[in-house]
């Protein structure tokens, strides 16, 4: 993930104040990742409990072949979130002609760094980097008839990190963006039993829970504000009705926190939203793509767990 604490400190504090106004107090969960939380999230990737990330790797390896008869030739491939994984690495090998790779990010100062070590790694492969934020209309790269088809590459189920309505809204500014016949192979972590979900989420080094409180060591140094780390407790439940892990941080005691001369009163047991992550079943996520894309091929781990999902332009 990417160091995002260039982020802007007028509007940070603008959002942060807005959630912890609400009558159920949230933070927006990209504030996670600034160095600190991008260095803790890594280490959430190596976790026995944490079955997502290696999922996802090894229905990447096992089906790559297929995956790259699939996306064919000369594919112009836009990863959407950091590039520097193995599973990137992977396509470049086992596609057949990358024309040219796409990595887009928030982070340009972690951008370069990765794309300075793919370049030395890939030297054939043209690697242009788009500084920005996906989530809102962002401008490729023209390049002519160098490609065949544009490929969108989304792993990780970071599409679970979105509202269904935010999701929707990100494959529309997806499709504004790129060609009316582009492609998109995404990460998708599916529903299952309740309890490999939360533990998941609850590691028994404690490495999630101190990526939760991180967001609140981050408010602290960059925004001034006085929280007491210690008087916060983790809390990640699933959440059936919704179909989602939450993330909270629990006030183990009443107390007020200022954030830019605001008081805010927090009640003893009170929380923090501060992260969703959706699971789905692949008849909810054909549903919530249709507007815009057609489910093609679908792979999976024996045990269901998690998807890989290549989404054609409708
Ligand atoms: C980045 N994202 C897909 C992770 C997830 O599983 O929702 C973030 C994360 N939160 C806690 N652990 C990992």
């Amino acid at each position: 993930m990417d160091d995002r604490a260039t982020v802007n400190h007028e509007s940070m504090l603008e959002e942060v104040l807005e959630g912890l106004q609400q009558q159920q107090k949230e933070l927006p969960s990209k504030l996670f990742y600034d160095e600190k939380g991008s260095e803790l999230f890594e280490q959430i990737t190596y976790l026995d409990e944490y079955y997502l990330t290696r999922t996802e790797r090894s229905i990447l390896q096992e089906n790559i072949v297929e995956i790259g008869e699939q996306v064919g030739p000369k594919s112009l491939l836009i990863e959407l979130g950091s590039g520097s994984s193995s599973k990137t690495r992977l396509l470049f090998e086992k596609l057949s002609s990358v024309a040219a790779y796409v990595p887009v990010d928030i982070s340009e100062e972690y951008l370069l760094k990765v794309v300075n070590n793919l370049r030395m790694e890939y030297p054939r492969i043209s690697i242009i980097p788009v500084f920005a934020d996906y989530t809102s209309e962002f401008d490729l790269p023209n390049l002519g008839d160098s490609y065949q088809k544009q490929l969108v590459f989304f792993p990780g189920s970071t599409i679970g990190n979105f509202r269904p309505a935010e999701a929707r809204s990100f494959f529309a500014t997806v499709c504004s963006v790129t060609d009316a016949d582009s492609a998109m192979l995404i990460g998708v972590d599916l529903k299952k039993d309740k309890t490999i979900i939360e533990k998941a989420y609850n590691d028994e080094q404690g490495i999630t829970a101190a990526f939760n409180k991180n967001i609140l060591v981050r408010l602290n140094r960059e925004l001034g504000t006085d929280f007491d780390i210690d008087a916060f407790k983790h809390d990640a439940f699933y959440n059936e009705e919704c179909g989602r892990v939450e993330m909270h941080l629990v006030s183990q005691q009443e107390q007020t926190v200022t954030i830019a001369g605001e008081q805010i009163y927090f009640k003893e047991g009170e929380s923090i939203h501060t992260e969703n992550s959706y699971k789905y079943s692949l008849r909810d996520f054909e549903e919530l793509v249709s507007q815009w894309y057609s489910v093609e091929q679908v792979w999976t781990d024996n045990n269901n767990y998690f998807s890989i999902q290549y989404l054609e332009r409708k």
